[in-house]
């Protein structure tokens, strides 16, 4: 067993997958009662993408994977550790990490998913992390990926407006030399506001809210104000206690990648830590909130538009259902 803590674990390259079709908020107004002038000042949203009926999220995720391991210059037979991000998986089982790795034929290695709503991607990035200082597993795919459109209910407007379906992926590698790549990343979750964010059965389960069976079980129930006030509060909080705990500070980072939920959160968390909205990507008005996928998603826009250059500090933020929050601190390589 060998464990590689004076090691880093460093990004080696990115990509993503949005599905062809695009829902704009016009389509949407033909749904349900609204309209481009109500959602676009809320939430920042123009426009979704949304899978095709057989689109499943491994799909996307393999997708994903294969453009971020050309941009690494990988080879799939590299890979030995996959973990994927996901709330909405195409079956109870197997999970999609399985699928992605027979796809692109990568090796033996473990392979696992793991749900953490919208906050998935920095808890993905965080068990890959020791994951392979652990275990000495030298290349990783982590992927970001959710058809949220599956867990919709087209029928609320309050919800349905918010959301859409994409992927994302980074490829990890151990190297030799400490002090790059993935610094830190601090993990949170707080499940007493469980209820105010769910989907509260699953397929021939008993529900744990009853009280949430109001609305369609099996889709996204949400108490939208209660999820904004909290979602200003824990990625600023937890942003900020990062950059402390690592003596790095806002001015520091040039890239910040937050969750991408809405406009208005967004501009909250950066007007409470007082950094400007340029150091911020947003493409949330071209995808809507892609849950696990949205920071990966953004990530790679940011590396092939060359915002990042060796030695940047970058900072990812999520907020989702749970609640759970995560935030990760890390030096571009
Ligand atoms: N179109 C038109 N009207 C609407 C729509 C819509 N799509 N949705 C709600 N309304 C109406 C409501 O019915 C309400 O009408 P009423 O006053 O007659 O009752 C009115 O607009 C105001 O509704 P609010 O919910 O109070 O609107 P608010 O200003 O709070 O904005 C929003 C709603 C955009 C959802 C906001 O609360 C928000 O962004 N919250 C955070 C949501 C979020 O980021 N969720 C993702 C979490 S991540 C994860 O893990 C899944």
């Amino acid at each position: 067993m060998s464990s590689a803590w004076n090691q880093s674990v460093v990004i080696l390259g990115t990509g993503s997958f949005a599905p062809e079709r695009v829902m704009t908020n016009d389509d949407l107004a033909q749904l349900v009662e609204t309209s481009d002038e109500w959602i676009r000042p809320r939430t920042g949203i123009r426009e979704r993408r949304i899978a095709g009926e057989n689109e499943t999220t491994s799909d996307m995720a393999t997708e994903a994977a294969r453009k971020a391991l050309e941009n690494a210059g990988v080879a799939p037979e590299e890979i030995d550790l996959i973990v994927v991000g996901t709330c909405t998986p195409d079956m109870a089982f197997p999970n999609v990490a399985t699928i992605v790795q027979a796809r692109l034929g990568a090796k033996p290695g473990p392979a696992m998913d793991l749900e953490a709503a919208c906050a998935g991607y920095p808890y993905v990035l965080d068990v890959a992390d020791a994951l392979m200082r652990r275990h000495g597993h030298r290349k990783a795919l982590v992927i970001g990926a959710d058809k949220m459109s599956s867990i919709l209910n087209w029928n609320d407007r309050t919800t349905c407006v918010l959301f859409g379906d994409g992927a994302g992926a980074v490829v990890l590698g151990l190297e030799e030399e400490p002090g790059h790549g993935l610094i830190e990343t601090k993990l949170g979750a707080d499940g007493r506001d469980g209820p105010i964010l769910c989907v509260p059965m699953m397929p021939k389960q008993a529900p744990t809210w009853p009280e949430s069976l109001a609305f369609a079980p099996d889709t996204i129930y949400m108490n939208g104000r209660e999820v904004f006030k909290q979602a200003v509060r824990v990625m600023g909080q937890s942003s900020q206690e990062l950059l402390e705990r690592n003596n790095v500070t806002s001015e520091e980072v040039k890239l910040f990648v937050p969750h991408q939920a809405n406009t208005r959160i967004i501009e909250a968390m950066a007007d409470r830590m007082g950094v400007s909205m340029d150091r911020f990507i947003i493409n949330l008005d071209r995808y809507g909130n892609t849950s696990s996928a949205s920071i990966p998603l953004a990530l790679d826009e940011a590396n092939r538009a060359g915002r990042l250059q060796k030695g940047d500090y970058l900072l990812m933020v999520a907020f989702g259902g749970g609640l759970t929050w995560g935030a990760t601190l890390a030096k571009w390589f």
